[in-house]
């Protein structure tokens, strides 16, 4: 059984749990749990108090890139565990944001890799697929495949002193084996999720049946938003868990089109794989 609780969301439907702009869940498999990113304050640790979970059982984690709002928690988590820490090589870049309030660039990376290393995180960092529980696997670096997904355009980063284009080349996923086939966790997905469950389907030979997380169409072109759904039609998944960087339209609009295929994925969702 895999029993999968979203920790850190967006949104907030039951009382004294807190929401934020981001994302964090714990997968658990056979007595084991990784953490899949850890939000972007210390609402993880708010969070996981009241749903019960030991934070300083956890061992493993799985950054899925580096934004703030998927790694923020990390330097909290750290004063309860001193855990691996699975993630791309390029999760450090220093990357900004076009959008901002002022008309600057926004600062949306993290911090560098010593101040978690003082702090006791110990990271693996790897562009290819790493088994990180028996059956559960980032996918390494994701390729583009698709005419229709793009990265966001409001994304840079510093390179040799100038902003270049932020591909998002670090953006990683988790793919866990069952019996139904390929389920997939999103961070962002800021590859696009079309392109990273063929990614998916290639590396580890079966298809998806399933996917939790960001999916990055909130913010994406129309032209992304209805391909996409034509595709996962196609592809006819089983259970959808938009979340995060979704937005509540384009959740609404996958409701409308897929029905209780797809999942309202928020602080305290539990969902479980048999
Ligand atoms: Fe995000
Ligand atoms: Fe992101």
């Amino acid at each position: 059984m895999i029993k999968i609780t979203t920790i850190v969301e967006n949104t907030v439907v039951k009382a004294r749990f807190r929401a934020e702009h981001g994302l964090s869940m714990l997968i658990e498999k056979d007595k084991e749990a990784v953490l899949f990113d850890t939000g972007q304050t210390d609402a993880l640790i708010h969070n996981a108090k009241l749903l019960g979970i030991d934070l300083s059982k956890i061992n493993k984690v799985i950054l899925s890139h580096g934004h703030y709002d998927h790694v923020g928690g990390l330097k909290y988590l750290l004063e309860f565990t001193k855990p691996k820490v699975y993630a791309h090589p390029e999760i450090f870049r220093k990357r900004y944001s076009r959008l901002s309030d002022d008309g600057n660039l926004r600062y949306i990376g993290i911090e560098d890799r010593e101040f978690f290393e003082k702090k006791g995180a110990e990271f693996i960092l790897s562009e290819e697929p790493i088994e990180v529980i028996d059956g559960l696997f980032t996918t390494g670096f994701e390729r583009m495949r698709t005419d229709f997904e793009e990265v966001d355009k409001n994304f840079v980063y510093e390179k040799d002193g100038e902003y270049v284009k932020d591909e998002v080349e670090d953006d990683m996923s988790v793919v866990i084996k069952t019996r139904h086939g390929l389920f997939v966790l999103f961070g962002c997905a800021h590859r696009g999720i079309v392109n990273i469950m063929l990614d998916a389907e290639e590396k580890f030979k079966e298809k998806v049946f399933g996917f939790l997380g960001g999916t990055h169409l909130g913010p994406a072109s129309e032209n992304q938003r209805k391909k996409t759904i034509e595709t996962l039609k196609r592809m006819d998944l089983k259970i959808m868990g938009p979340s995060h960087c979704t937005g509540l339209l384009m959740t609404s609009r996958m409701y409308c089109e897929f029905g209780d295929r797809v999942i309202f994925n928020n602080v305290g969702t539990v969902t479980i794989i048999e």
